[in-house]
């Protein structure tokens, strides 16, 4: 874990060395100089406490950068096959074949490529509405967007919705023409149909790739998935896979004997059970890690989706993942940003009622 002495972030905030060292001995920590170091956690709580907002950077010196899976996210028009794709995809994972074909629903899945030694991590659609307020929040998961359009129906409202939150996450696209073992279906008129709004696909000297698809049928799925790793390998996706772990919360349920749990997947370095994190403004101890097929793991790296176990309140999806060091840092951390989060929303409030006041006058 990194720290800083007092006196650099007295210098960073702007704040006198007095007042961090009364906002310490106010959360019950004392720091006798102001060459102590203190400790990440406790530098973002002070930080939150004088109203500045702070960013973890991990340093990578000294670490392992490597080429990570890609994280991928389907989305279409209504009815297009987005859910029938995903099973589909589901259904050629090799971790579900070896578990006897069943997978659980837990947000995400993995597709493993024996043959290369890679696989992609597939995100179950969590619909346009959802990918925009993650992207909102900062947390950017998806790597790449698989845009589903049915052959037989061309371009739609929603496709087009799907094509925008695409180009404003600077997201690239991948895609499917789906139901292509319909009689009706005409691929090439959906294809004209994405080139007339801008799509610069392939067979037209593009770099947008398109694979031609039957999610019913199951074929054209392996042309996708090399596409995908094509568009992967062309992104030199990466991440730091040492050190202390940094996730995002894709999905986040109640269960009656588990508790909250919390589908996550690790950005960066990583996750190891029995660690403190805070996730939002919650906190917990990771009493345990599973894999997307329910089997225990005591570790989860780059890309790698996971559900945890031991929070003590359910996140929301969006949230951040951080590790810290103790139980008591995690609490004080949580309760230091539940005080911001509640701050920030009177703020907002109060905002909004001045706003409202001004229009009526
Ligand atoms: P929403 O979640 O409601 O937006 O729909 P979706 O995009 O998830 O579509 P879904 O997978 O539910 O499929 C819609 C309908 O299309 C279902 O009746 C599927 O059986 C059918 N369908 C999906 N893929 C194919 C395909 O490749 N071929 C054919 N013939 N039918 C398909
Ligand atoms: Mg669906």
């Amino acid at each position: 874990f990194e720290g800083m002495t007092l006196l650099e972030l007295s210098k960073r905030t702007g704040e006198s060395v007095m007042v961090l060292q009364t906002i310490l001995v106010n959360v019950g920590e004392t720091v006798s100089s102001e060459f102590d170091t203190i400790s990440i956690d406790l530098a973002e709580l002070i930080a939150m406490e004088i109203g500045i907002n702070v960013r973890r950077q991990h340093s990578t010196e000294g670490s392992e950068i490597l080429p990570r899976p890609p994280v991928v996210t389907v989305m279409g028009h209504v009815d297009h096959g987005k859910t029938s794709l995903l099973d589909a995809l589901r259904n050629t994972s090799v971790a579900a074949r070896e578990a006897g074909g069943i997978t659980q629903h837990v947000g995400a899945f993995v597709v493993g490529m024996p043959d290369s030694g890679t696989s992609i991590t597939f995100l179950d659609t969590p619909g346009h509405a959802a990918f925009s307020e993650m992207r909102a929040r900062g947390a950017a998961v998806t790597d790449i967007v698989v845009l589903v359009v049915a052959a037989d129906d061309g371009v739609m409202p929603q496709t087009l919705e799907a094509i925008a939150h695409a180009r404003s996450a600077n997201v690239p696209v991948v895609v499917a023409i789906n139901k292509c073992d319909k009689p009706g279906s005409n691929p090439e008129r959906v294809k004209n149909q994405l080139a007339s709004e801008g799509i610069e696909l392939e067979d037209i000297g593009g770099n947008v790739q398109v694979v031609e698809v039957s999610a019913i049928k199951s074929t054209g799925l392996d042309k996708l998935e090399e596409a995908l790793l094509l568009q992967a390998v062309d992104m030199d996706l990466k991440a730091r896979v040492d050190g202390p772990a940094q996730a995002y919360v894709v999905e986040a349920r109640l269960d009656k004997g588990r508790g909250p749990l919390a589908t996550i997947i690790v950005k960066a370095g990583t996750l190891v059970s029995g660690h403190h994190v805070v996730i939002g403004s919650q906190w917990g101890r990771l009493r345990a890690i599973r894999d997307m097929i329910g089997k225990p793991t005591d570790r989860a790296t780059p890309a790698m989706p996971v559900e945890i176990e031991g929070l003590k309140g359910l996140p929301m999806a969006g949230d951040d993942v951080i590790v810290v060091e103790s139980e008591e840092r995690a609490k004080m951390l949580s309760e230091g940003r539940k005080r911001k989060y509640e701050k920030d929303r009177l703020l907002k409030a109060e905002e909004a009622r001045l706003a409202e006041a001004e229009t009526k006058e």
